[in-house]
């Protein structure tokens, strides 16, 4: 009788702390979860930093927490449906902390709670499976307010 009532207050507590978790993942803008999905088209704006609006200022704009465009090679023309990635170590190494998909314009997003840790390596995978890998980590997921057109000091992210 009396491990049974320890059993269920432990049980109680456990699903306590799972909610309290679910609530953390939860906190933006709209508190609707966003991801990109391959061949969607319902985002804009290719190249543009993201978050100069998805930045939780705007009620009517996700907060997105990883965003961006990649392109094919030269920069022109945006690379729609492939992936990109972000791992704990350089040239896709370690763990796997996140796996986008890049929608039919060659944007990608998301709304999820990332840890940065000790800061992630993103790669970025073409269709056709070509692979490029960002050879420093960083801590934010703005990528394009680095990836730029204009080539100073970084280019956009080509596969
Ligand atoms: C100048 C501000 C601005 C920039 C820059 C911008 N957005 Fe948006 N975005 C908005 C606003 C405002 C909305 C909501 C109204 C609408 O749908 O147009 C929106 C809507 C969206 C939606 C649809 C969200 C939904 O709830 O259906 C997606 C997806 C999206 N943006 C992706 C992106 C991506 C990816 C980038 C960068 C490549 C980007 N946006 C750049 C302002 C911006
Ligand atoms: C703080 C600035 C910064 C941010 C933020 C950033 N990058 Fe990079 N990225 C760089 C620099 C610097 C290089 C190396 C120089 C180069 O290749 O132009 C690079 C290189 C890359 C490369 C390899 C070669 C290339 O340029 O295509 C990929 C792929 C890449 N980044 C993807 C991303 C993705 C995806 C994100 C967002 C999750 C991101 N980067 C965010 C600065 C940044």
């Amino acid at each position: 009788m009396r491990k049974a009532s320890i059993l269920a207050l432990a049980l109680s507590f456990f699903v306590f702390i799972v909610q309290c978790d679910r609530d953390d993942d939860d906190r933006n803008g709209s508190g609707e979860q966003k991801e990109s999905t391959h061949a969607s088209t319902e985002s804009h704006n290719m190249g543009k930093d993201c978050m100069q609006c998805h930045d939780g200022s705007d009620r009517e704009a996700p907060h997105f927490t990883v965003a961006g465009t990649v392109y094919k090679t030269g920069g022109q023309e945006t690379a729609p449906n492939g992936y990109v990635t972000l791992y704990t170590d350089a040239n896709g190494q370690g763990n796997m902390v996140l796996r986008l998909e890049v929608d039919g314009r060659g944007n990608f997003y998301t709304t999820r709670a990332i840890d940065w840790g000790g800061g992630l390596y993103p790669v970025a995978e073409g269709a056709n499976g070509n692979q490029s890998m960002m050879p420093i980590s960083i801590t934010r997921g703005n990528c394009n307010s680095c990836h730029t057109d204009s080539g100073n000091p970084t280019n956009r992210i080509e596969i």
